[in-house]
């Protein structure tokens, strides 16, 4: 599979302490002078451009806490050659900058969202904000920020029991609700030995609103399957990340915030982009070690699990 996605974390600091993303514990902060700055990330986004990326998504961290985002979307956005330009966020601040966002040139966002039960949210996020959340994603769809996928990892014996509240509003609502397994990201976060697997949550789908069918989804050029209840005008998306292996599917390649090139999640092989970079090296080198990283995508061998002493808030979703 072609390598065309870039992901880039904007910061690693976030408004929320989601159980399974950030432990209580972890207070191993990215410096201010390590963060990338928007000169920084322009150069890499328009060299990476000639190296075949055409999709970026900007991440955290929570990507809206990061300052003037809006001057880096416009700057992205006029980039020659990236065709879609994305934002992962909690939507915590959405509801405010969602209008700024679409005007700078931001296509679409997906909103991660782990209950739509207030004080299950709050459980899982430690903060009492889901009504804003779901406020930054009516707004979103309103300006046009489309299609709005809605990202939900389900943890047993604390989400569970979300898990039709999540497929119904995809009957009426026109958004793509995407179940995500969950995968152990630090020794701080829950085991994921008894994980839900997206089949079982399918299954528990299927019996409430019996068999999903086919959904086409635009752009549907990850790894996730779509899949819609009948006469729904939304649709459900499967990322089976933990059950199945679609390494050679994968199409991304990572960034920090602090500027290291991350080609695979399941292997500690990273590149310190940011430091070449401020050595004075010329377009022209920095484009051969981008390409490098590219080239080196598919030579991972996925172990059982992601590497150890990795920050989800470090490298992104
Ligand atoms: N396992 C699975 N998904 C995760 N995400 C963050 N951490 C994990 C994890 N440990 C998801 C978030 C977000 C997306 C970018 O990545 O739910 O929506």
């Amino acid at each position: 599979m072609r390598v065309n996605c870039l992901r880039i974390s904007v910061t690693d600091r976030c408004n929320l302490s989601c159980v399974y993303c950030h432990p209580a514990r972890d207070r191993d902060f990215v410096q201010d002078d390590e963060v990338l700055t928007f000169d920084e990330i322009h150069r890499i986004v328009r060299l990476f451009a000639d190296c075949g990326i055409e999709n970026v998504r900007l991440t955290g961290g929570e990507p809206l806490l990061r300052r003037d985002l809006p001057l880096l979307v416009t700057r992205l956005a006029a980039i020659e050659r990236i065709r879609e330009l994305t934002l992962t966020t909690n939507g915590v601040r959405l509801k405010q900058m969602a209008g700024e966002l679409k005007a700078a040139g931001l296509d679409r966002v997906n909103i991660s969202v782990d209950s739509l039960e207030a004080d299950n949210y709050k459980q899982i996020t430690g903060r009492d904000v889901l009504s804003r959340v779901v406020e930054g994603i009516h707004k979103a769809l309103e300006v046009g920020l489309q299609p709005v996928k809605i990202n939900a990892v389900i943890l047993r014996g604390v989400n569970h029991s979300q898990i039709l509240a999540f497929a119904k509003i995809s009957i009426d609502v026109p958004v793509t609700v995407r179940f995500i397994e969950y995968c152990q990201t630090s020794e701080g976060t829950p085991a994921a030995d008894d994980y839900v697997p997206c089949r079982e949550i399918r299954s528990v789908i299927e019996r409430a609103y019996g068999p999903l069918s086919r959904a086409t989804v635009r752009p549907s050029n990850g790894p996730a399957l779509y899949l819609k209840i009948g006469g729904a005008i939304g649709a459900i998306g499967f990322i089976a990340g933990r059950s199945t292996r679609f390494c050679r599917s994968c199409n991304r390649i990572r960034i920090s915030s602090d500027g290291k090139i991350r080609p695979c999640l399941y292997s500690d092989y990273t590149c310190d982009i940011g430091q070449v970079m401020r050595n004075g090296t010329s377009d022209g080198q920095i484009r051969n070690i981008l390409a490098r990283a590219i080239g080196c995508k598919h030579t991972f061998t996925r172990p059982d699990s992601l590497v150890r002493g990795f920050s989800m808030r470090k490298v992104g979703g």
